[in-house]
């Protein structure tokens, strides 16, 4: 990437088409998750190694529980696994890891596994990983409202006094709003993701499918970002 590229603080990625990978292969859906969560390794360090402070995936959302429980179990032995096996390259690599979402539903195993990631890694400054796990953006804001509504009944502040930037202090993680959100595989939907956030973001949708989104996919979605930005700016 050339030196003069202005970075997004905040990048969202809704990591879409694992499934159809491992169709066009004639793999099992599950094949296409692992595939995924390999790239999304390359990926992070890539990204993170740019300079850019803050990342926010959707890994897994309410709505994720409807599928067929054969793949529910699949992607949270997998998450299980990936919180385990990775937390020595997020701890050697300075990376704060976040999570967002509700813990109902999860199995104990993943809620052992959220808490000790964010426990060993909550010191550390050079970027954060935000991994959005049993997710819903609606479901954030009532979540919000309902731990606002409680603060106002012990009178930490009037109900006239709520601006949005308190409103923002409630969500599940203290971020930053998104600059910029990638949806890959052509879908173009937000699909509840992080929607107080993303309220003034870019968004942009490649064809490619998720686990084929490598650094050069993204270098061209931050080549596509900086044309939005030079455009909005110069009006
Ligand atoms: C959507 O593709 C993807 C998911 C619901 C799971 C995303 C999970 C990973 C990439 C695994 C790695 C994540 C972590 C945090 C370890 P889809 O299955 O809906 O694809 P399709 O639309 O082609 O069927």
């Amino acid at each position: 990437m050339n030196n003069e590229i202005n970075l997004p603080n905040h990048v969202g990625i809704i990591m879409d088409g694992n499934g159809r990978w491992a169709k066009k292969r004639g793999l099992k859906r599950s094949l296409g998750h692992k595939a995924g969560a390999d790239n999304l390794e390359k990926l992070l360090k890539y990204i993170f190694n740019l300079g850019i402070k803050y990342v926010s995936v959707y890994a897994f959302s309410t709505e994720n529980f409807n599928r067929d429980p054969e793949e529910v179990n699949y992607l949270m032995d997998l998450f299980v696994k990936y919180f385990t096996k990775k937390k020595k390259i997020f701890v050697k690599e300075g990376l704060k890891v976040i999570f967002s979402g509700s813990r109902n539903n999860l199995r104990d195993d993943v809620l052992k596994g959220i808490d000790s990631l964010e426990d060993a890694t909550k010191d550390l400054k050079k970027g954060t990983f935000n991994i959005c796990l049993n997710y819903g953006g609606r479901l954030e804001i009532v979540d919000a409202f309902k731990k606002l509504y409680k603060d106002i009944e012990l009178g930490c502040f009037d109900i006239d006094h709520v601006t949005p930037e308190i409103v923002s202090h409630y969500m599940y993680q203290d971020l930053p709003d998104l600059d910029f959100v990638i949806r890959t595989s052509g879908e173009q939907r937000i699909s509840n993701f992080m929607l107080w956030q993303s309220s003034y973001a870019e968004y942009y949708f490649p064809q490619v499918l998720f686990p084929d989104f490598d650094e050069k996919e993204f270098d061209k979605a931050l080549e596509e970002y900086n044309k939005r930005h030079r455009r909005f700016g110069g009006v």
